[in-house]
């Protein structure tokens, strides 16, 4: 029993994810320490839940060690263990070699194997079973992510006395792709455990309400989209696009170490009159192939040059025992050493390309340094990394490239949209942000500001919260 080992108050408010915000590091001295989890489930949730002094239930990052709850800033950590063979079954078996392809429009070929499905079913249990022993009578428990899609029905089996929320932080599917699933209707069915669930666009709430109904009988109820029923229960479904700590960026961003540290940015790169910015987890989702390959071919037409224009593109590592993803690291570095041995002179490589996860601040500096921005995923929830860009221009300098494909599109309509799959396109549109007039630079910068400054994530967590029936 998790809270017979602790002292700690049960909590009224629980947020549970396959990863705690911090992640277990082992030492090549043996010794041990916390660092943060990569991705954007962590940037968005994690000022919201200090704010709370809630309860987080997820998965320390290691495998096969036994970790002791613990109190971090008020903020009440969970570690779930998960074995090697479950991290290698659940993890990157079932929900990244088959959920993460089928949800992101099948961009790899998804793979299904009953022994991931499995497993996938057994954590979600483990899960489910920790959280019913955590959390306080009538709490509200709000779980993340594709990992966990099972959770909800299982935990409402377990303790029908907690309000359950449940939040898809990558897109809703097509439902011509999700019916490829095999076990499609036991994951629509443990969605259904939860009160509210919620995705990032509306389309994501439509493909999910077909589903429902199709596979898992749910009830409609007329003029009511939002809505279904399965028994007596009524399942609210919402659109609820996530966002950022926009004014903490924006105030980070301002600060002298961050401007200064952005100046030296540009002199180490040998003060370009040009500097294009990827940034982002290293996936096969997010096109890093395809921006490459536009600034190659610019390079190739002479329409830039590297003494003038740079680019730099920064790649958390991320799930590197997966295969597809170690296949598109190659291509990624073959592509980059490709562009580099053709094109760099001496001291002026075309690409500066960093396999590292850097300190926000270091980020925040690159932020403020670039002139172009590509976020260019050929699918994704949202990308927050183009809503961080735009936190940090608070100068109204820089251009932001971005993909329709990214749920943060729907928004920002004052980027420069384009579609990843037309390579002229994203070329022709990266020139046209080098090239751009500032005064047209400022004025959509400021469009997009706006949007950025006003939904921040505390707005988003408290209008799920709300829609959940909690007083926020
Ligand atoms: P995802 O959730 O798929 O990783 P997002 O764009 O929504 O994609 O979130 C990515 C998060 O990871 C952002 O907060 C971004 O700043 C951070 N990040 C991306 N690349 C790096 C890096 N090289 N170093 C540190 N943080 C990074
Ligand atoms: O929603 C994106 C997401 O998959 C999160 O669930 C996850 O925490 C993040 O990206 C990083 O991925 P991972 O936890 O597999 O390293």
């Amino acid at each position: 029993d998790p809270m017979a080992r602790t002292k700690f108050p049960p909590p009224d408010f629980v947020v549970v994810a396959n990863r705690l915000p911090v992640d277990l590091e082992k030492l090549p001295d043996g010794g041990r320490r916390w660092k943060r989890s990569p991705g954007g489930l962590v940037t968005a949730l994690e000022p919201m839940l200090r704010a709370r002094e809630g309860a987080w239930v997820g998965w320390p990052g290691v495998p096969d060690v036994e970790v002791e709850p613990l109190v971090e800033d008020g903020l009440q950590l969970h570690p779930v263990n998960l074995t090697a063979q479950e991290v290698e079954d659940y993890y990157e078996g079932f929900s990244n070699g088959t959920l993460w392809p089928l949800y992101h429009d099948v961009v790899a070929p998804p793979a299904f194997h009953r022994h991931w499905w499995q497993a996938y079913v057994t954590v979600n249990e483990r899960f489910a079973e920790y959280t019913a022993k955590v959390a306080a009578k009538g709490a509200t428990v709000w779980i993340q992510d594709y990992q966990l899609q099972l959770m909800p029905g299982m935990l409402r089996e377990l303790r029908p006395d907690l309000k359950i929320g449940f939040f898809l932080h990558i897109p809703m599917p097509p439902v011509e792709l999700f019916m490829q699933l095999p076990w499609r209707t036991r994951i629509v069915e443990g969605l259904l455990g939860a009160d509210v669930i919620g995705f990032h666009t509306a389309g994501g709430v439509r493909n999910f309400r077909w589903l429902a109904t199709r596979l898992a009988g749910a009830g409609t109820v007329r003029n009511k989209t939002n809505e279904v029923t399965v028994g007596r229960r009524t399942i609210t479904l919402g659109a609820f696009p996530i966002s950022i700590d926009s004014k903490h960026l924006d105030e980070l961003s301002r600060t002298d170490a961050v401007q200064k540290r952005a100046a030296q940015i540009r002199e180490d790169l040998g003060n370009p009159s040009k500097v294009i910015l990827g940034v982002d987890r290293l996936d096969y989702t997010k096109g890093i192939d395809v921006r490459l390959r536009a600034f190659h071919e610019l390079l190739e037409e002479n329409r830039v040059q590297v003494e003038d224009t740079v680019m730099i593109q920064l790649a958390t590592p991320s799930r590197e025992r997966v295969e597809h993803y170690q296949k598109m690291r190659d291509e990624i570095e073959l592509a980059v050493g490709r562009m580099n041995g053709e094109y760099a002179n001496i001291g002026h490589p075309a690409v500066h390309y960093l396999h590292q996860s850097l300190p926000r601040e270091e980020l925040a500096a690159f932020f403020v340094a670039a002139d172009v921005m590509l976020v260019t995923p050929l699918r994704d929830g949202m990308n927050l990394v183009a809503k961080e860009y735009v936190a940090c221009r608070h100068d109204l300098g820089g251009v932001l490239v971005l993909s329709e494909f990214a749920g943060a599109a729907v928004e920002l309509t004052s980027a420069l949209l384009v579609n990843p799959h037309d390579t002229d396109g994203v070329k022709e549109t990266l020139y046209q942000a080098l090239t751009m007039e500032p005064q047209e630079g400022r004025k959509r910068m400021r469009t997009l500001r706006k949007q950025v400054m006003s939904h921040d994530v505390d707005r988003w967590a408290r209008s799920f919260l709300s829609a959940l029936g909690l007083d926020t």
